[in-house]
């Protein structure tokens, strides 16, 4: 089989991330939320991939991701021009798939426990495309599966009233019929090919459309909190490694820690899980349970937990602990006793500060 991961659109929901970067790319314990999908592609033997990228974050996800030797796999790139909704990013791919059955990825979806047992059942089965389910406690946002009985009979997207608490994850596979299906289907209300249209489509034509409940935690890391979440998860399975950094002797590190290569801690207090990237400076300062800071970072009497930080980013003298914050690149944030004691703040579009 091939895989088919979809890493387009705009990113909306995430901003101001989605200005500077692919949403794709924001890291989950240091580690861009597309690589974890690249990896489960590779974990279930699947190893020909092809990434959908749009024109302004093309470039990012290309130079981060590479040609895909890093993963042992071959990857290579399609540009969707505009983003035209999940189906036809799927349809622009076709020649691609050469007519093999392949699993359809959406770059933003997190899953914690893998598609390895999905991918072999559907190989094995000869149905005409699988989708994977998980029970959520609102489904309005997303693609919701209707059963009758054992019978999978409709998929709807983001209903009012959804007819059962079963969402239709970002994660699909399919066989080249589903190229007819694509080419047969209107765009939605919102001007998108829906992919879950395409599904109905094949539904509606007496095809086979298997469906699983997949194990696990499943994440669709399109907001703030989400990823927070799916931090918080990666950490609490991160076995611990300080081998990369090196620890001054008045430093204390509790629980699982991993230090990336290159990393110093000094005087500090790490409390885990945590993870602190490569070359990042850890001084006189408190990293709390559930954080990642990314590398070349520099924490200087500070304390952050339950929180994400981004490449480069520079947080000094701060004299509040920073909590449930997710703080991207290069951004600089220091505090001073100066007179007059107010706040001075350089903020993006969209951006959200919370101050005591
Ligand atoms: O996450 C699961 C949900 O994903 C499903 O339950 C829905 O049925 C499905 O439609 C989709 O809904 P979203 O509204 O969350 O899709 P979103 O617009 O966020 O796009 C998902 C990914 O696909 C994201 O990585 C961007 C990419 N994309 C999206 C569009 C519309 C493209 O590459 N091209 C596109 O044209």
């Amino acid at each position: 089989m091939k895989g088919l991961v979809i890493s387009g659109g705009k990113g909306s929901r995430l901003r101001p991330f989605t200005y500077t970067g692919a949403k794709q790319m924001v890291p989950v314990a240091n580690k861009p939320i597309l690589f974890y999908v690249v990896e489960h592609l590779v974990q279930a033997g699947i190893n020909d991939i092809t990434i959908v990228v749009s024109p302004e974050t093309g470039d990012q996800i290309r130079r981060e991701t590479g040609d895909g030797a890093r993963f042992g796999a071959h990857i290579s790139y399609i540009d969707q021009l505009q983003p035209g909704g999940i189906a036809q990013a799927v349809g622009i791919a076709r020649e691609a798939m050469g007519g093999a059955p392949f699993v359809t990825f959406l770059g933003d979806n997190f899953l914690t426990h893998g598609i390895v047992s999905y991918v072999n059942a559907f190989a094995a089965s000869g149905d005409d495309a699988c989708i994977m389910l998980k029970k959520v406690p609102d489904a309005r946002q997303f693609g919701v599966a209707r059963f009758e009985g054992e019978r999978l009979v409709q998929v709807v997207e983001k209903p009012k009233d959804p007819p059962s608490d079963l969402a239709v994850i970002g994660i699909y596979m399919f066989t080249p019929r589903v190229f007819e299906a694509i080419a047969s289907i209107k765009p939605s209300a919102r001007g998108e090919l829906e992919i879950t249209d395409t599904i109905q489509w094949l539904l509606d034509h007496g095809d086979n459309v298997r469906a699983e409940v997949v194990e696990g935690e499943w994440i669709d890391t399109g907001r703030h909190d989400d990823l927070l979440s799916a931090n918080r998860i990666v950490l609490e399975t991160l076995p611990g490694d300080i081998s990369g950094g090196e620890v001054d002797e008045l430093s204390k590190l509790h629980g699982r820690v991993v230090l990336q290569p290159g990393c110093k801690v000094i005087n500090s207090v790490i409390s885990g899980p945590a993870i602190i990237g490569e070359r990042t400076v850890i001084e006189n300062a408190y990293i709390g349970p559930f954080t990642s800071i990314d590398r070349d970072c520099h924490i200087v009497e500070s304390e952050i937990s339950g929180s994400v930080v981004l490449e480069k980013t520079t947080i000094k003298h701060l004299g509040h602990r920073i909590e449930h914050s997710l703080i991207g690149r290069d951004v600089e944030l220091a505090g001073d006793d100066r007179k007059p004691r107010g706040y001075q703040l350089i903020l993006g579009d969209f951006s959200r500060v919370r101050v005591p």
